[in-house]
């Protein structure tokens, strides 16, 4: 991404507002704990990887004007920063693990002034965003090595630029593929109900100059059948110790079809979206959305007024149909439980 997709500026939090691509680029500030609370809940800022940043972000912006004089005062009010921002999503584990991270960086520095401590966090967001460009890189790199020449691949959702500080994880491993020279093309879902996949993806695709092909989301098995895809690479939102795989809604679907047409399926996605505290998919909490965004997306009423929706943001493929998870510490295989745990060390 030329442009970051959030970054701290002078004291406020800086974002691309992705709600409102990709017919306006806009730049919003988020000046306090309820701004950037709303830019996570809404989806001005999303994607795993860039929730866990704006999780450290929103961290520093909640105690950057505390008044706290003692240490015990300071932590009392990074707790209620932290615990208020893990209200907004509930299934990127990013986002706690983040908090999490800030919180202990907070306790190892225990003998720091007030001001200096603020600076010691500030810095350790900063390194999350650093860290996080460094692991968009290598993710690429690894996976690039899974494609062929003339490969079309099919992706769900956004796992792109947009979605970290920038390459992306799933799209990370298309871009490095193109800027390697390998022909290469994909083809995107757009992604219902929130359409991630036709306003965001093909948007990051085409500026890169990736030849890139839109399909709703129902179109995927006709695709498949006609043999116009090699295999498919999404990312993820959490990851459970057996590697049953959160990520969004349709995702689930897309693995099943391709098992049925003996097509690859690959989950892209940073080391902290595992987590080993749960042992399978079943314990990973699934958000709910609002029925609006089903029923009138966009401002656009397509379904009469009343109706009764059922909205999960998130759907958890089953280990056995992943047929490898790439990180970027290497990739992973079946049996996940060994590899995984291999992996992060
Ligand atoms: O609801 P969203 O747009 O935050 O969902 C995003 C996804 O499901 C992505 O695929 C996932 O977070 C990986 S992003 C590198």
């Amino acid at each position: 991404m030329a442009i970051s997709t959030i970054e701290w500026s002078d004291g406020r939090i800086k974002m691309i507002d992705q709600t409102l691509l990709p017919n306006e680029f806009k730049q919003i500030y988020c000046d306090d704990l309820e701004s950037i609370w709303e830019a996570i809940k809404s989806l001005r800022v999303r994607g795993a990887p860039a929730i866990g940043i704006a999780g450290a972000l929103g961290t520093v912006l909640g105690i950057w004007d505390s008044k706290a004089e003692t240490y015990q005062e300071f932590m009392k009010a990074l707790k209620s920063a932290t615990d208020y921002l893990a209200t907004s999503r509930p299934t990127a584990v990013n986002l706690f693990w983040a908090l999490d991270r800030m919180t202990k960086t907070a306790e190892a520095n225990s003998h720091l002034s007030i001001p200096k401590l603020k600076d010691r966090l500030l810095a350790e967001a900063e390194e999350i965003i650093e860290e996080d460009k460094a692991m968009c890189r290598a993710i690429g790199q690894h996976g690039m090595a899974l494609l062929h020449e003339n490969d079309t691949i099919l992706t769900h959702c956004n796992a792109g630029g947009l979605a970290t500080s920038d390459y992306g994880t799933a799209l990370a491993v298309m871009f490095s593929a193109h800027d390697a020279g390998k022909n290469i093309k994909v083809f995107a879902d757009e992604t219902r109900p929130l359409l991630q996949g036709a306003r965001l993806t093909t948007w990051e695709l085409m500026q890169a100059g990736i030849d890139v092909t839109l399909i709703c989301d129902n179109m995927a098995a006709q695709v498949m059948k006609e043999g116009k895809i090699q295999c498919v690479i999404v990312g993820a939102d959490r990851i459970a110790a057996n590697g049953d795989t959160a990520n969004k809604i349709g995702t689930y679907n897309v693995a099943i079809l391709a098992q049925a047409h003996d097509i690859p399926f690959y989950v892209a996605a940073p080391t902290s979206t595992l987590d080993f505290a749960l042992e399978t998919g079943a314990e990973i909490p699934i958000e709910q959305r609002s029925a609006e965004e089903v029923t009138e997306g966009f401002g656009k009423a397509t379904a009469p007024e009343g109706v009764k929706v059922y909205s999960p943001a998130f759907d958890v493929t089953p280990a056995s149909l992943v047929s490898a998870i790439i990180t970027e510490k290497g990739i992973a295989r079946a049996p996940f439980t060994e590899s995984l745990k291999a992996l992060r060390g």
